[in-house]
């Protein structure tokens, strides 16, 4: 295998409207992440994935994008991120960006100028489609619910938008408009900027006919992931999109990839694939509802352990996956991993270590190094999130009680990540001296940051030392390209695998129960490299408390 600069490296995700806000309007922004780079650095982290940051009306948090060129006014200018730029480069850290293409800003000029004349040239930037017998074009819904198709005032024509309609979708089918996204891709690559978080990727190709395809739900239509799933051709686009940019920068690509087609994972992550390294959301697919979050199923421990150790072994023989326990599109891993009574810093500390370990990319994000949790929400209007406003329709359409409704989106509503980050028990958790643009966890007087690092037991003193760990020159070489192999499955409560390169082997082993539990090695212990806790193995036994996770050379 080739080895690349990024290989060994530990990420950290930023969502910027809540990491620190620097000005006092309750907004996060570009001075308040420039003030905290020491703080990440501390942490080990090599590469910084910014959430989007560009021009953006906000309908989905700055995932419609209004202008591919411009900072939002709300997080900074163009000069602060510069600053950015260059003191994340002298402290030999990487900043990559989202990319968000598959659809922009129903305010970007393209759109604009596309709906004023749709016969037009910009016409062609999107997909526009003249109704049918009366209604839209086919019967797809949105990710965010509703028909995919949008009405032109006074028309009968139609333009197509997967997600929110202020995200009409870019007609990739366009040269130009390629050319254009790739022309842009490399303007912030030339400025140095290390790579691209790659948003919803995989839609980008359509079946040009736009087929019905039958319902799955009350609504009388289907899913337009359904019609992603079916259609051919993507990877010509990506392959493209790959030699045009990313490539003669020798740039770091992560893509965000639901719906792969059986079979694909090596031409996406393969020595030769589209991207470096795709995100592995198996674990939270564990959650799809049949029909939303309402009926979304709790994650139960021995299906979460297989989808995790399956993932790594389809991800060796491939490639490198980036592993996450959460997003800013997900719940907190902590409340959602965790049985109740694992929802302690042991808890969070002990699912940290089986996830950072594991072989690939980890990405750490905001909040998780110090075992954030779900907030309480108490009212539908709480919540920011359009999607969450939408599962909350979807629930009592199909008659879920109200409170049941609010139940089901506070264990799975995004806001649950974006709430501000918690730096200390001061107002509003230290985020902002204003008034925070999202609800602040009232739980932030107990966990936050400057707590945290004056308690060396806390959460974040551990994560420094997991991430010290990974990448301690003794042991960096195992964790990145030592192989996995599933251990003591036959054990019901505990997560635990090893990682070899060579003659040399680590075990990493966690107990997730309730009960203590001793684990009988096949050979010696040579060195007890990390614990969330005390321990005493004898030369072939390993003893765990509940909760408790260990990691050895043996
Ligand atoms: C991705 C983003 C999500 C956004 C969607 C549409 O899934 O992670 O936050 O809403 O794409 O851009
Ligand atoms: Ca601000």
């Amino acid at each position: 295998m080739n080895k690349k600069w990024w290989h060994d490296k530990v990420a950290y995700q930023i969502y910027p409207k809540s990491f620190l806000d620097a000005n006092g309007d309750g907004i996060g922004d570009l001075e308040g992440i420039i003030s905290r780079l020491d703080y990440l650095k501390e942490l080990g982290v090599d590469i910084i994935w910014l959430s989007p940051i560009y021009k953006s009306p906000f309908v989905d948090q700055g995932y419609d994008i209004a202008d591919y060129y411009a900072i939002a006014e709300e997080f900074g200018t163009m000069e602060q991120f510069d600053t950015l730029l260059a003191e994340a480069k002298k402290r030999g850290m990487y900043i990559i960006m989202d990319l968000v293409i598959n659809h922009c800003s129903d305010k970007h000029e393209w759109f604009r100028k596309a709906l004023a004349d749709p016969e037009g040239e910009y016409g062609d930037y999107f997909y526009f489609r003249p109704g049918k017998l009366g209604g839209p074009p086919s019967n797809y819904r949105s990710y965010f619910g509703g028909s995919c198709w949008e009405k032109v005032p006074g028309r009968d024509l139609y333009y197509l938008h997967m997600f929110a309609k202020e995200q009409p979708d870019l007609n990739w089918e366009n040269p130009v408009l390629r050319r254009r996204l790739y022309d842009m891709v490399n303007w912030w690559l030339d400025k140095g900027l290390a790579g691209f978080r790659i948003d919803a990727i995989i839609n980008i190709k359509k079946d040009l006919d736009f087929p019905d395809l039958p319902p799955d739900g009350p609504d009388g239509l289907a899913g337009c992931w359904r019609m992603v799933e079916q259609v051919q051709g993507v990877g010509t686009f990506l392959t493209e999109l790959r030699d045009s940019t990313f490539r003669q920068h020798d740039a770091f690509t992560v893509g965000e990839v639901f719906n792969m087609q059986p079979g694909q994972l090596p031409r996406f992550i393969g020595e030769d694939g589209y991207f470096s390294t795709i995100f592995d959301f198996s674990a939270h697919c564990l959650s799809d509802g049949g029909h939303g979050w309402y009926d979304a199923p709790k994650v139960e421990f021995a299906a979460w352990r297989k989808a995790v150790l399956d993932s790594q072994a389809e991800g060796m023989a491939a490639g490198f996956k980036a592993n996450i326990i959460e997003n800013h599109d997900e719940p907190r891993g902590v409340s959602r991993f965790l049985p109740d009574y694992a929802q302690t810093p042991a808890g969070a500390k002990m699912l940290g270590t089986v996830s950072l370990l594991l072989r690939g990319i980890p990405f750490i994000y905001q909040g998780q190094e110090i075992g954030m949790r779900n907030c309480r929400w108490n009212d539908i209007r709480e919540f920011d999130d359009i999607s969450t406003r939408d599962q909350y329709r979807l629930a009592l359409a199909a008659g879920v009680p109200e409170a049941q409704a609010l139940a089901a989106c506070g264990a799975m509503s995004r806001d649950n990540a974006r709430t501000p980050m918690q730096w200390s028990s001061e107002k509003n958790a230290g985020f902002t001296s204003g008034t925070p643009w999202m609800k602040v966890n009232p739980n932030y007087t107990q966990i936050n940051v400057a707590a945290q690092e004056e308690d060396p037991d806390s959460v974040l003193r551990y994560y420094r030392t997991l991430v010290a760990l990974r990448k301690d020159p003794a042991w960096r070489e195992l964790f990145t390209y030592g192989s996995v192999e599933p251990a003591f499955q036959d054990r019901e409560n505990v997560m635990a695998y090893t990682r070899t390169l060579g003659d040399r082997r680590v075990l990493v082993a966690a107990n997730f129960g309730r009960e203590p539990v001793t684990l009988n090695l096949d050979r010696p212990i040579k060195q007890l490299l990390l614990s969330n806790g005390p321990i005493a193995p004898t030369k072939d036994t390993l003893p765990l408390a509940s909760c408790q996770c260990v990691v050895i050379s043996y």
